[in-house]
């Protein structure tokens, strides 16, 4: 186990599209998570070597400057001697000098700020609170500090192809090593479902998907919706498409320990009772086949069929109908790797039912 993920389910606002586990800020609320937090993590870390640490959320950047120092002796906990990275997710309405100070003398190496696009009139559609000078400005004091890694969020099938390129201008201007670019996702319980005014086009998201890798290409395109500079990939999310074991910490945050994954309970009374996790499920050798091969084929270069077969004694070309797909060329083989094609990758869950 080398990976922990912390979760801080606070937001100053609510944005109209998020379906995460989250919640407005409350300053008494979440002085009691953090002990709730504390709690957890002393009764469960086994003192394994932390390669990367990711603190996550909701909009971990909400907690004040007192709550955030609780926070980083809180991780003194863990054996950080070998940390190679700490990244810390923001939200550009929550951040100003002193904060990102703080982060930075504290051993962040990697911020991952959200700022959906560049566009004010549809951020305020969002019910985001910070303009586009606001994210122009918390870069440039976040490099003037000395972040040398940072990701930008950006949406896309929230704005039309114009401001889409527009937000990709500007992405590019700003020049972070490392970008994640999401698909609007519309999900009962939030305010754009229920409204109802925005529709997903899938066609226009696919033209928006090819516009942003075309746009993106002096980035790496990594994993379906990551890009990044050389040697710049996010080390924690590749723990993930690894298939590797990982801490889960904090409200509806989920783990992966041993022969067993499990979900924290979204249930704020029930975390500060200290009933902290919902569901523990074995892992089956099959079902983590499976769940390698989901995540491993989200990776530009998918399973690597050596360390497949010296892990599972399985040649992945004899797995299911995993030949079939790459005589349909919707799968790729080379010499060391099986991946999606670049036709299909955007239609990936098509691929991955035949496959599971
Ligand atoms: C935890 S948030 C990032 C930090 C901070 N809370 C913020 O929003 O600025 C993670 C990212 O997920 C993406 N996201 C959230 N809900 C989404 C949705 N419904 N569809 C697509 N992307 C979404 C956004 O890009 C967001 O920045
Ligand atoms: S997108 Fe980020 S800031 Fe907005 S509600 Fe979700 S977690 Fe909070």
């Amino acid at each position: 186990m080398k990976s922990v993920y912390i979760h801080i389910p606070f937001c100053n606002d609510i944005c109209t599209y998020c379906d995460f586990c989250k919640m407005y800020y409350n300053c008494d609320l979440a002085n009691k998570y953090l002990i709730s937090l504390n709690n957890e993590i002393a009764s469960n870390y086994k003192g394994e070597l932390i390669e990367t640490l990711y603190i996550g959320g909701g909009t971990p950047s909400s907690l004040s400057i007192m709550q955030l120092k609780k926070l980083f002796t809180i991780i003194n906990i863990f054996n950080l001697s070998q940390l190679k990275e700490f990244t810390f997710e923001c939200n550009v309405d929550s951040l100003d000098y002193d904060k990102l100070k703080l982060l930075y003398d504290n051993g962040v190496n990697r911020l991952s700020v959200g700022i959906q696009t560049f566009n004010n009139d549809i951020l305020k559609v969002l019910n985001r609170k910070h303009t586009k000078n606001d994210i122009i400005n918390i870069y440039n004091i976040a490099r003037s500090i000395g972040f040398n890694n940072i990701n930008l969020d950006l949406i896309y099938g929230i704005q039309d192809i114009e401001v889409l390129n527009d937000d990709l201008n500007n992405l590019i201007k700003l020049n972070p090593e490392h970008i994640s670019c999401y698909s609007l996702c519309i999900n009962p319980n939030t305010k754009m479902y229920i409204d109802n005014k925005k529709q997903i086009n899938e066609d226009l998201d696919y033209k928006m998907y090819s516009i942003i890798k075309k746009r993106l290409k002096e980035y790496n395109h990594y994993e379906i919706s990551n890009y990044c500079k050389k040697g710049y990939e996010s080390k924690h999310n590749l723990v993930y498409w690894n298939n590797e074991r990982y801490y889960g910490f904090g409200l509806s945050a989920c783990g992966y320990i041993n022969n067993y994954r499990y979900d924290n309970t979204k249930n704020m009374n029930e975390y500060n009772k200290g009933n902290y996790i919902r569901e523990k499920y074995i892992i089956s050798n099959e079902e983590n086949i499976k769940y390698e091969i989901m995540l491993n084929l989200r990776k530009k270069y998918g399973i690597n069929k050596r360390e497949f077969y010296d892990k599972h004694n399985i040649n992945i070309i004899n797995y299911n109908n995993i030949s079939n797909l790459i005589n349909e060329n919707k799968l790729i083989e080379n010499e060391n790797n099986v991946y999606i094609s670049e036709r299909w990758k955007y239609k990936m869950n098509s691929i991955l039912i035949k496959i599971i």
